[in-house]
């Protein structure tokens, strides 16, 4: 068995972070997203993983996840020209795969349970297609799959009005007939190939496609409220761990403070997680906080907040809470005159002030 992540796309949603930046190397708890696919992978016995990057940002992806040694799988990386949709990434996957069954994770979902699980049950009932649903409240906004006798009859992509809340989880395994079926589908009004038409056209070819309901939470990190909430449900899983140094300092709860990181005067309030060479000077770092490494903090109160690494962040009046800083952003006051805010802010960005 196989794996295919796919970590191209465009990730519109994620702006201005993308302008610079692939959204599946955006931390979460300070470890990129799509970390956790390749090592659900790896803890699912997969050796082979094939990564459909983009074309802009598929460098720094390599550059971050490497040959794979290190998650103890081999990394294939297969360049996607346009983003076409899932199922175009499939086929453009379709010489690394070749005949092999595989599993496809989108390299930005977060999936609590892991695929071992799923792998096992591939593997015992060998269906054509086996996809994962979880029951959500806003089911317009997602793939929503319809069942009869524990078997998938029909997927709709956002439905206006919904015939069941079973959303489709963005991981999804196939055998080779998947290839046919992206083939034989055309391109949506959105001018993607979908998968849920390929998948829908196995089911219309009499093909068996399984369903199975996830226990645990499943997350795509698509919006910034999203990665907010991922950062919170992995942050609530970390086991304490302090190893940098503490002067006059206080840590309280479900704490990471990584080596090399200095904090001075500081209170965190965990679970929160402060990245290597930090620098935290008389600071409040609230519940569900994620502090990149290099990052440098100095009078100021931070909380539900994800700060990518280099950023720095400095006397501030009000609490910043629920905010996601790229690399190197400065947030801070100064007290030149004329007393006016200044701001030096790419596209698409968001400036909230107090
Ligand atoms: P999406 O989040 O659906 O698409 P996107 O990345 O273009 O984002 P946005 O809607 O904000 O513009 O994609 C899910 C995952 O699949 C994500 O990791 C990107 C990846 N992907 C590809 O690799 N190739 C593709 O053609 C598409 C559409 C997505």
């Amino acid at each position: 068995m196989k794996g295919l992540i796919l970590s191209g796309g465009k990730g519109t949603r994620l702006r201005p972070i993308t302008h610079t930046s692939a959204k599946q190397l955006v931390p979460v708890a300070n470890k990129p997203v799509l970390f956790y696919g390749i090592e659900a992978m790896a803890a699912a016995g997969i050796e082979e993983v094939g990564i459909i990057i983009a074309p802009e940002t598929g460098e720094e992806i390599r550059t971050a996840a490497g040959d794979g040694s290190r998650f103890g799988v081999r990394l294939t990386y297969i360049v996607q020209d346009e983003p076409l949709g899932l199922a175009h990434a499939v086929l453009t996957a379709e010489p690394f795969l070749g005949d092999s069954p595989f599993v496809m994770y989108l390299g930005d979902n977060l999936l609590q349970g892991g695929i071992e699980d799923l792998v096992a049950a591939f593997r015992d009932s060998e269906p054509d297609a086996l996809i994962l649903l979880t029951p959500v409240a806003d089911p317009e906004q997602y793939g929503v799959a319809e069942l009869l006798d524990g078997a998938v009859v029909r997927l709709v992509e956002k439905p206006a009005e919904p015939r069941t809340n079973l959303a489709l989880v963005g991981v999804y395994m196939f055998n080779a007939r998947v290839h046919a079926a992206a083939r034989a589908i055309e391109p949506s009004s959105r001018g993607e190939l979908e998968i849920t038409d390929a998948i829908q056209h196995l089911v219309d070819s009499g093909r068996r496609v399984e369903p199975h309901v996830v226990k645990g939470w499943w997350k795509d990190t698509g919006r910034l409220e999203d990665m907010l909430a991922a950062n919170r449900l992995v942050l609530d899983t970390i086991e304490a761990r302090v190893e940098g140094e503490l002067i006059d300092s206080q840590v309280d709860g479900r704490v990471v403070i990584e080596p090399s990181a200095r904090l001075e005067r500081t209170t965190v309030r965990g679970p929160a997680i402060i990245g290597a060479s930090a620098r935290l000077t008389d600071c409040y770092i609230g519940p569900y906080t994620a502090i990149g490494d290099g990052c440098s903090i100095e009078n100021a109160e931070v909380e539900h907040s994800i700060l990518l690494s280099g950023s720095a962040v400095s006397n501030l009046a009000g609490r910043m809470e629920s905010s996601l800083l790229g690399r190197n952003v400065t947030v801070g006051r100064d007290h030149r005159q004329p007393r006016a805010y200044r701001f030096l802010v790419g596209d698409n960005s968001e400036i909230g002030i107090l």
